[in-house]
């Protein structure tokens, strides 16, 4: 049997072909736009998702055993808002997980509902970027298309639509809606409540692994697929990069460089951040997670070579750095989108800080690095002060495909960082969701044990480690240096 994950991202959608010995047998990928409609907002067209996933997949089956593929589990980026009407038909376009426009709804729910009120329901707080406080702002500003919702999906929910024409989300994207009773793993009636959200626009719960249903008829002789494919519910991409990096069960974690950079931490029991700093989410695994998120990671490093340098060469502009590693003069402060994780501010901006005639292209593009694993860092100590940050991490995403990267990152964390196999977590996560649906594997756990493996690990190196807390303790002072200034320059 053959199996398909999806990876639903912000830049691309990536698809792979997995063998059950969980080998990787092709990939196809297509690029799609995104959207800036005001400065600090962000939308995707679901339709260019579907049109990737369609045209990406010919490619993948082109030429492969296509009658032997089994299953699909589909990850998506999460906490993405689509809304469908009474046809099913999307509304407008999808507002994305690095979306700031929902200040306001953001602190009605923060500060009118309060934060002990939202931890106690969902777990967790409001942040602008979850999905019930951008409800809340198309009730504000676009009242006519909120009277026509009918249903409420995240992203992946809307591809799996697509393919079996079930309306389903799993627990682990479920969690960052804002709307999930996460501990008991079941809507909030009375979040739906406080959103105005009518209890039949939501999507069907299951857990990641749960088959949903098959791939429908025409859209599987569309596709080249054969018939009767199981679709399985799926999983948020970082639930499912966790699961394709074997990020499973108690205390193990997971780092992503991809569009955001995440800290994934496992564990089997359900936990709550006191400070809410981190979020607290259902694992794909059955059991719970806390993550932190920084909106903009690989991306800072996409924007700067491409936008602003105008290369796409990011190994030409690497070259060399490795030796002038930890005595930057030169920071980055990565809030090109505003910032999650852990300070939770959409007014933030990126900044270069601390040039003089003598810097060089080579010292923007390291401080843009550094500034990314810095803010990585940040993330990690809220864990490490709560007492649950595990001394080692895997390490997955596009960024991590670059050595020099890792260095920093292991030597910024001062931890040893592992690298699967394969990056693609978010992808392997899918059909790996789909082997359980299908029986290959009796559970998650199983699945990850059996089939993730470690190629190396990058190890810090002492004097490296200690010239970067040096400059760690330098970055920390910037962003409240600068927090005040931020406010001002708000549109
Ligand atoms: C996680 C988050 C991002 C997106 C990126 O909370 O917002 O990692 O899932 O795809």
């Amino acid at each position: 049997m053959l199996f398909i994950g999806i990876d639903l991202g912000t830049s691309s959608v990536k698809l792979l072909l997995m063998d059950e010995a969980g080998q990787i047998l092709r990939t196809a990928s297509r690029e799609y736009p995104l959207i800036f409609p005001h400065p600090g907002w962000s939308e995707q067209r679901p339709g260019d998702w579907w049109e990737g996933v369609e045209s990406a997949m010919a490619e993948l089956l082109n030429g492969a055993d296509a009658g032997k593929v089994a299953g699909i589990g589909v990850a998506g980026q999460m906490h993405g808002l689509v809304v469908l009407d009474e046809n099913d038909d999307v509304i407008r376009p999808a507002i994305l997980w690095n979306d700031g426009r929902t200040d306001k709804q953001t602190a009605w729910l923060n500060e009118a509902v309060g934060k002990d009120r939202l931890s106690e329901l969902t777990a967790n707080i409001a942040f602008a970027g979850f999905t019930a406080p951008k409800i809340l702002w198309m009730r504000d500003n676009e009242p006519e298309d909120f009277a026509r919702i009918r249903k409420i999906m995240l992203p992946k929910d809307y591809i799996n639509y697509l393919l079996t024409g079930v309306h389903a989300c799993d627990v682990s994207d479920a969690s960052g809606m804002l709307l999930l009773d996460v501990k008991n793993r079941r809507w909030s009636g009375e979040m739906l409540d406080i959103c105005g959200v009518s209890p039949q626009w939501m999507p069907r719960l299951y857990e990641s692994c749960a088959v949903i249903g098959t791939v429908k008829s025409d859209v599987a002789a569309r596709l080249g697929l054969p018939e009767g494919v199981r679709v399985v519910a799926g999983a948020g991409d970082n639930a499912a990069a966790a699961v394709g990096t074997g990020t499973v069960g108690e205390g193990r974690c997971n780092i992503s460089l991809g569009t955001s950079g995440t800290v994934f931490i496992s564990s089997e029991n359900f936990g709550v951040d006191g400070n809410n700093a981190l979020h607290a989410f259902c694992h794909a695994d059955g059991g719970y997670h806390l993550m932190g998120c920084m909106l903009s990671a690989a991306s800072c490093n996409k924007w700067f070579c491409e936008d602003i340098l105008g290369t796409a060469d990011y190994g030409a502009e690497q070259s060399g750095l490795d030796d002038r590693l930890g005595d930057n003069r030169v920071f980055f402060l990565p809030y090109l989108m505003g910032e999650r994780s852990p300070i939770n501010d959409t007014d933030a901006r990126a900044a270069f800080i601390g040039m003089t005639m003598d810097t060089s292209r080579a010292d923007m593009v390291q401080a843009v690095l550094e500034g990314v694993a810095f803010a990585i860092r940040d993330s990690v100590e809220v864990a490490r002060a709560l007492g649950v940050a595990p001394e080692r991490s895997m390490l997955c995403g596009g960024g991590a495909k670059s050595v020099l990267w890792r260095k920093i990152l292991a030597n910024v964390l001062d931890m040893p960082l592992d690298i699967p196999v394969s990056e693609e977590g978010p992808g392997c996560g899918g059909a790996m969701l789909a082997m359980v649906g299908c029986g290959v594997y009796g559970s998650v756990r199983e699945c990850a044990d059996a089939i993730v493996k470690v190629s190396s690990t990058v190890e810090p190196d002492r004097t490296l480690a200690a010239k970067y807390e040096a400059q760690y303790a330098k970055f920390r002072t910037l962003y409240p240096a600068l927090k005040d200034v931020f406010k001002g320059l708000k549109l």
